[in-house]
């Protein structure tokens, strides 16, 4: 591959070839989520702790300062809503101009297998690897399940997924954390980051969740609610940095959050 497409997975992946992903695209489907309705300062705020954001064009160009240090992965599928009746209906949204335009260093797009509408979806992926190859783009592929988190959010499943969308040509591919997710690293011969979900009920259930993940073969995470949700977002995102990137465990990136939280000590290492 070129220059250009090293210089991109090069921001993607640390030297550590481990990555950590804010994701802030929720409203193109869900409108102003809570936590999220200034997108502009969440990146501010979180700038210097992740490796890129996850938003669409129009976040970008409206509420990312063009300065900001962080990579950009464009969201490029669309078409639906939240009150839509299948979430699954999304196509691309983006054109590869627009993302050389924007000059981001990848797309992420969703593909919703098992759906009415896993021919379409898969056909928007073949699409967006042949436009985006050959300007040097990788494309993250989203493993989507709209409403049916629950059911879907298993090993066979997801893995079946992650193998299609990485024989379709995507060059990383972000699925849930579940029990066996080993098992899906094994089968997925690129990158496998893991998503976020709705908060979860404790602050150290997300860092345990990662913090497996990553010991079970996932490069990093792409991870919003739990993040800017929290009531200490720079804490968290310090946290989880640490467990990413500076190998610790569970334990003491809880403490690395709790000193950030109730102020006992600066932010320290997590910080870059
Ligand atoms: C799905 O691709 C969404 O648009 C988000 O990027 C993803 O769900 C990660 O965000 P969260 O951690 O809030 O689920």
């Amino acid at each position: 591959m070129d220059w250009g497409w090293n210089n991109r997975i090069s921001k993607l992946f640390l030297p550590d070839q481990h990555c950590f992903y804010l994701a802030m695209d929720h409203g193109y489907f869900q409108g102003p989520t809570h936590g999220l309705e200034d997108v502009g300062k969440v990146s501010k705020m979180l700038e210097s702790y992740v490796d890129a954001f996850f938003v669409t064009r129009g976040i970008l160009r409206n509420s990312i300062d063009p300065r900001t240090p962080v990579a950009i992965i464009l969201r490029v599928s669309g078409g639906i809503s939240i009150v839509s009746k299948d979430l699954s209906n999304e196509e691309v949204s983006t054109t590869a101009d627009e993302v050389v335009r924007l000059n981001a260093s990848a797309v992420g797009y969703s593909v919703y297998i098992g759906t009415e509408y896993e021919h379409q979806t898969l056909m928007g992926l073949f699409k967006l690897v042949n436009e985006c190859t050959p300007f040097g783009i990788p494309v993250m592929a989203v493993t989507a399940v709209g409403r049916e988190l629950e059911e879907k959010k298993e090993a066979r499943f997801l893995g079946m997924a992650c193998r299609i969308c990485a024989e379709s040509g995507a060059s990383v591919v972000k699925t849930y954390y579940c029990e066996d997710f080993d098992k899906i690293v094994a089968g997925c011969p690129v990158p496998v980051v893991i998503a976020g979900g709705p908060k979860t009920n404790s602050d150290i259930e997300v860092l345990k969740f990662v913090y497996n993940g990553m010991q079970k073969g996932a490069s990093g995470v792409n991870l919003g609610r739990n993040i800017w949700q929290n009531d200490c977002p720079i804490g968290m995102a310090s946290a989880l940095r640490a467990i990413i990137h500076e190998k610790y465990s569970p334990k003491e990136a809880y403490e690395l959050f709790l000193s950030i939280k109730n102020e006992e000590m600066p932010v320290k290492s997590a910080k870059r």
